[in-house]
């Protein structure tokens, strides 16, 4: 059967980027195939985060996937360290993994640049816990922005190996990531070579689900771009990232391919093509901004959606995890 497997970190407020790369997917997702969304708090700590605020922030993220459009009825939404066979099978894919694998991860590099030896065990290791997450309810399926594709290639590797190693061929399926369209790799406001980020110390690099109707319009209005009319072909546009971020953020928006955004807009400046892209914004974040105040406003009830996904996942994750500890060997009782 087909089965999805993503997730957020609640590490930061969430974005445009985190909305069209998965939040967006995931609704549009959910009544295709069987959905498994979850808040990646153990990822959080990677890096530190307040204790005081860490319930906070995963109540945070539930509230924007059902802001988003999510059902709970029809998705399971859950905390990842309420469901405890996550770490259970990281353990054991800790030692599937080849330290040679991690080594190659750009994004552990790019976190930490030159000063390694002061970051966690736990961000090195990260993507194994990625795979468990994705493979103790053998995913078939995980949406996710293009910076998450070497995860899930090492996902595809750990799955292949311990599939090798335990002579058990096909127990964990080979996920495939769903990286398309032009909402997969939003850019930052401010530069158009780098990725918009929570981490970026500039607001105006993002827009965040929380912003409000005046924060979008003057995030777009600063929005860094060229002088020239938008072109009307694809070729001219790749030349222009700032250009192009925001023809594809349309695009995504507006759930039309770059080329019908240009279609329309071809020829004319950025006075009239931000105001457009700007009302497109407000029209779609700000009412999710809205409805995740509201159900901020009711945390028990987000905890009852959390509790009850939480034991559905462990429905599902809790008889792969006894089939991996079988396959693997370890004790049990005759
Ligand atoms: P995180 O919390 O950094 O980001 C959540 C999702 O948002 C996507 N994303 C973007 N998409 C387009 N443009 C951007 N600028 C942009 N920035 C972020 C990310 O690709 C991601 O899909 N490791 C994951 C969380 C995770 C996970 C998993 C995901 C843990 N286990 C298992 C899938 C399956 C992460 O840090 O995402």
């Amino acid at each position: 059967p087909e089965r999805v497997l993503s997730g957020v970190q609640p590490s930061g407020a969430l974005h445009l980027g985190n909305y069209l790369g998965a939040l967006k997917k995931f609704v549009d997702l959910q009544h295709r195939m069987q959905c498994f969304i979850f808040v990646a708090d153990q990822h959080a700590i990677t890096v530190w985060q307040e204790p005081a605020q860490l319930a906070a922030q995963t109540r945070e993220i539930a509230a924007a996937y059902l802001a988003s459009g999510l059902d709970p009825k029809v998705a399971t939404i859950f905390p990842q360290s309420a469901v405890r066979a996550h770490v259970d099978l990281a353990w054991i894919f800790n030692c599937v993994a080849r330290l040679g694998w991690l080594d190659r991860m750009t994004q552990f590099k790019e976190k930490t640049g030159k000063h390694k030896e002061r970051a966690s065990v736990g961000l090195y290791t990260y993507p194994v816990l990625q795979a468990a997450d994705i493979l103790i309810y053998k995913a078939t399926h995980v949406p996710v922005g293009e910076d998450q594709k070497q995860h899930l290639e090492l996902t595809r590797d750990i799955a292949q190996k311990f599939n090798n190693d335990f002579a058990a061929p096909g127990f964990f399926p080979l996920p495939e990531p769903l990286i398309e369209g032009p909402g997969a790799r939003v850019m930052s406001l401010r530069d158009g070579a780098a990725k918009m980020s929570k981490s970026d110390p500039s607001d105006y690099s993002r827009i965040n689900l929380l912003d409000d109707k005046d924060a979008i319009d003057q995030k777009v209005r600063k929005a860094r771009t060229d002088p020239e009319p938008l072109p009307a072909d694809l070729e001219a546009l790749r030349a222009r990232p700032e250009a192009d971020n925001l023809v594809g953020i349309y695009g995504a928006l507006a759930g039309q391919t770059k080329a019908e955004v240009l279609a329309r807009f071809a020829g004319q400046g950025f006075g009239a093509f931000k105001p457009a892209l700007a009302e497109l914004m407000v029209e779609t974040i700000a009412p999710i901004g809205a409805e995740m105040r509201r159900l901020l406003g009711d945390p028990a009830e987000l905890d009852r959606i959390l509790a009850d996904g939480a034991e559905r996942a462990a429905a599902v994750a809790e008889p792969i995890l006894e089939e991996t500890r079988r396959i693997v060997g370890f004790w049990r009782a005759v």
